[in-house]
Protein backbone atom coordinates (compact mmCIF):
# COMPACT_ATOMS: atom_id res chain seq x y z
CA UNK A 1 0.00 0.00 0.00
CA UNK A 2 1.14 3.43 -0.30
CA UNK A 3 2.34 5.42 2.17
CA UNK A 4 0.98 8.35 0.45
CA UNK A 5 -2.42 8.98 1.22
CA UNK A 6 -3.53 12.58 -0.10
CA UNK A 7 -7.09 13.85 1.25
CA UNK A 8 -9.20 16.31 -1.11
CA UNK A 9 -10.81 18.52 0.44
CA UNK A 10 -14.20 20.24 -1.20
CA UNK A 11 -13.52 23.17 -2.80
CA UNK A 12 -16.33 25.73 -1.85
CA UNK A 13 -16.10 28.25 -4.64
CA UNK A 14 -18.17 31.17 -6.34
CA UNK A 15 -17.70 34.21 -8.11
CA UNK A 16 -15.90 35.80 -5.06
CA UNK A 17 -13.12 33.03 -4.65
CA UNK A 18 -12.28 29.49 -3.11
CA UNK A 19 -12.89 28.28 0.80
CA UNK A 20 -12.24 25.09 2.11
CA UNK A 21 -13.36 24.42 5.81
CA UNK A 22 -11.68 21.92 7.84
CA UNK A 23 -13.13 20.03 10.54
CA UNK A 24 -12.24 17.40 13.19
CA UNK A 25 -13.42 13.64 12.92
CA UNK A 26 -15.07 14.91 9.18
CA UNK A 27 -12.39 15.52 6.44
CA UNK A 28 -9.19 15.80 8.70
CA UNK A 29 -9.34 11.77 10.38
CA UNK A 30 -8.86 12.67 14.16
CA UNK A 31 -9.50 15.20 16.55
CA UNK A 32 -8.04 18.39 15.83
CA UNK A 33 -5.67 19.58 18.81
CA UNK A 34 -2.97 21.72 17.29
CA UNK A 35 -2.24 23.74 13.99
CA UNK A 36 0.94 25.22 12.93
CA UNK A 37 2.90 26.16 9.73
CA UNK A 38 5.94 26.44 8.31
CA UNK A 39 6.68 29.66 6.11
CA UNK A 40 9.74 31.92 5.26
CA UNK A 41 11.86 28.59 4.57
CA UNK A 42 14.77 29.30 2.62
CA UNK A 43 14.71 27.35 -0.76
CA UNK A 44 17.84 25.31 0.31
CA UNK A 45 16.12 24.22 3.43
CA UNK A 46 15.38 20.81 4.13
CA UNK A 47 12.94 20.08 7.69
CA UNK A 48 11.69 17.46 9.49
CA UNK A 49 14.00 14.38 9.64
CA UNK A 50 11.92 12.77 12.48
CA UNK A 51 8.75 10.37 12.79
CA UNK A 52 6.13 10.28 15.71
CA UNK A 53 5.60 7.99 18.40
CA UNK A 54 2.06 8.78 18.45
CA UNK A 55 0.87 11.56 16.49
CA UNK A 56 -1.24 11.63 13.28
CA UNK A 57 -0.96 14.75 11.78
CA UNK A 58 -2.66 16.25 7.97
CA UNK A 59 -0.20 18.99 5.79
CA UNK A 60 -1.42 21.40 3.84
CA UNK A 61 0.19 23.96 1.42
CA UNK A 62 -1.46 26.85 1.78
CA UNK A 63 0.65 28.38 -1.23
CA UNK A 64 3.55 27.48 -2.88
CA UNK A 65 5.02 23.99 -2.97
CA UNK A 66 7.10 22.05 -1.35
CA UNK A 67 8.06 18.30 -1.45
CA UNK A 68 7.38 15.82 1.12
CA UNK A 69 9.63 12.28 1.48
CA UNK A 70 7.82 9.65 3.52
CA UNK A 71 9.71 6.59 5.35
CA UNK A 72 8.30 3.37 6.74
CA UNK A 73 11.26 1.67 7.95
CA UNK A 74 10.99 -0.51 4.47
CA UNK A 75 10.52 1.78 1.69
CA UNK A 76 10.72 5.74 1.16
CA UNK A 77 8.11 7.43 -1.12
CA UNK A 78 7.49 11.37 -2.40
CA UNK A 79 4.81 13.67 -3.01
CA UNK A 80 4.74 17.21 -4.03
CA UNK A 81 2.04 19.42 -1.81
CA UNK A 82 1.19 22.10 -4.07
CA UNK A 83 -2.52 22.74 -4.02
CA UNK A 84 -4.00 24.41 -0.92
CA UNK A 85 -7.44 22.23 -1.56
CA UNK A 86 -5.11 18.44 -1.15
CA UNK A 87 -3.67 17.75 2.65
CA UNK A 88 -1.12 14.72 3.25
CA UNK A 89 -2.40 12.57 6.13
CA UNK A 90 0.67 11.17 8.21
CA UNK A 91 0.26 8.52 10.58
CA UNK A 92 2.41 7.20 13.38
CA UNK A 93 5.76 6.08 12.81
CA UNK A 94 6.46 7.55 9.59
CA UNK A 95 10.11 9.30 9.01
CA UNK A 96 9.28 12.21 6.88
CA UNK A 97 11.84 14.86 5.02
CA UNK A 98 10.28 18.13 4.28
CA UNK A 99 12.81 20.07 0.98
CA UNK A 100 12.27 21.98 -2.22
CA UNK A 101 10.25 24.70 -0.51
CA UNK A 102 9.34 27.51 -2.75
CA UNK A 103 9.89 30.70 -1.16
CA UNK A 104 6.36 31.52 -1.15
CA UNK A 105 5.25 28.40 0.70
CA UNK A 106 2.90 28.27 3.59
CA UNK A 107 3.04 24.69 4.82
CA UNK A 108 -0.25 24.38 7.49
CA UNK A 109 0.16 21.17 9.74
CA UNK A 110 -3.16 19.94 11.57
CA UNK A 111 -2.24 17.76 14.84
CA UNK A 112 -3.87 15.21 16.43
CA UNK A 113 -2.01 16.27 19.33
CA UNK A 114 -0.30 18.99 21.26
CA UNK A 115 3.43 19.53 20.92
CA UNK A 116 5.58 16.78 23.25
CA UNK A 117 9.11 16.60 22.05
CA UNK A 118 9.03 12.72 23.95
CA UNK A 119 6.45 11.88 20.97
CA UNK A 120 9.38 12.87 18.72
CA UNK A 121 11.72 9.92 17.68
CA UNK A 122 14.31 12.07 15.98
CA UNK A 123 17.65 8.97 14.88
CA UNK A 124 16.45 7.56 11.95
CA UNK A 125 18.75 4.12 13.46
CA UNK A 126 16.65 4.65 16.23
CA UNK A 127 13.37 4.72 13.82
CA UNK A 128 14.72 1.48 11.75
CA UNK A 129 15.55 -0.16 14.55
CA UNK A 130 11.53 0.29 16.14
CA UNK A 131 9.86 -0.21 12.61
CA UNK A 132 12.39 -3.45 11.89
P1 LIG B 1 10.43 20.54 14.46
O1 LIG B 1 9.22 19.72 14.70
O2 LIG B 1 11.77 19.91 14.67
O3 LIG B 1 10.39 21.16 12.99
P2 LIG B 1 10.48 20.45 11.56
O4 LIG B 1 10.17 19.02 11.76
O5 LIG B 1 9.49 21.16 10.74
O6 LIG B 1 11.85 20.66 11.04
O7 LIG B 1 10.31 21.85 15.35
C1 LIG B 1 11.21 22.92 15.28
C2 LIG B 1 11.23 23.60 16.63
O8 LIG B 1 9.96 24.14 16.95
C3 LIG B 1 11.61 22.64 17.76
O9 LIG B 1 12.45 23.35 18.64
C4 LIG B 1 10.30 22.35 18.43
C5 LIG B 1 9.48 23.60 18.18
N1 LIG B 1 8.04 23.30 18.04
C6 LIG B 1 7.14 23.73 19.01
O10 LIG B 1 7.52 24.35 20.01
N2 LIG B 1 5.81 23.48 18.84
C7 LIG B 1 5.34 22.79 17.76
O11 LIG B 1 4.11 22.59 17.63
C8 LIG B 1 6.28 22.34 16.76
C9 LIG B 1 5.83 21.59 15.54
C10 LIG B 1 7.61 22.62 16.94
Amino acid sequence: MSLIKLIEFNEIGDSRGKLVSLEGNKNIPFEIKRIYYIFNTSEDVSRGFHAHKNLQQVAICLSGKCRFTLDDGFSREEVVLDAPNVGLYIDNNKWREMDDFSEDCVLLVIASDVYDEDDYIRSYEDFLRKMR
